[in-house]
């Protein structure tokens, strides 16, 4: 099969102060959509990055001359950022790794195994072992403690046969579904999702403190 990325970057990143699209946000001199189109493209198996941005918004300079595809145009949520890069995405891309701007330090290493999986088996996702106890609450009261064992943190890129991808988005818009990551929309429709175990330092830039952590390891 042959494989593309898409990488996500069209939210408004308001968590981290909302000033300037998440994206384009520096950690340690390079834009956060650099860095992780860098790290897509450091794997082998990655032919190309469709990127996604806020409409209006171009691609940073120094995400330049990394060769990526023209941006396309994000929507409203992330699954609709998602849905708008795939259709830009040219059609001989039929494995495809759906990625996070916001998780700039993935490895290529890492990528390579999800697709791996994802071809072998049609869906995969990293995920790491949550080390703290989650407790499921409502209305400020503890109602469920899940056993740990069996508790994973999801994490990008995330990996699909195309044609999978393609019917999850469609039929998540056709059901009113809203997904927080693109495998949630490929379990509905009753798919396999494999398991690959990603590291820990593939963490979300999500709260300025995550920014100065990113910064910290950097150094
Ligand atoms: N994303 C997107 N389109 C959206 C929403 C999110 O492309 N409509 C992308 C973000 O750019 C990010 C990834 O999905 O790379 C994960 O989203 P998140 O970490 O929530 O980023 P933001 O939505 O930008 O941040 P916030 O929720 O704090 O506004
Ligand atoms: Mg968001």
């Amino acid at each position: 099969m042959r494989a593309a990325a898409i990488l996500v970057a069209a939210g408004r990143g308001e968590r981290l102060g909302g000033h300037t699209p998440k994206a384009l946000v520096p950690l340690a001199g390079r834009t956060l959509i650099a860095r992780a189109a860098e790290a897509l493209l450091a794997c082998p198996a990655v032919e190309a990055v469709q990127p996604v941005l806020p409409a209006g918004v171009a691609l940073p300079d120094d995400a330049g001359s990394l060769g990526l595809l023209e941006p396309a145009p994000g929507g409203a949520r992330r699954q609709d950022s998602v849905r708008a890069g795939l259709e830009a995405l040219p059609a001989h891309y039929d494995l495809v790794a759906v990625h996070d701007a916001a998780r700039p330090l993935v490895r290529p290493e890492a990528v390579a195994r999800v697709l791996a999986a994802a071809e072998a088996r049609g869906a995969a996702l990293l995920a790491v072992r949550v080390a703290d106890t989650l407790k499921r609450v409502r209305g400020g009261r503890v109602v469920e403690t899940p056993p740990r064992e069996e508790l994973w943190a999801a994490q990008t890129p995330q990996a699909f046969h195309r044609e999978l991808l393609r019917e999850a988005l469609a039929k998540a818009e056709s059901a009113g579904r809203t997904g927080t990551d693109c495998a949630a929309l490929v379990e509905a429709l009753g798919a396999e999702v494999a398991v690959v175990e990603g590291d820990r330092d593939n963490r979300k830039i999500t709260h300025p403190e995550d920014l100065a952590a990113a910064e910290r390891e950097l150094q």
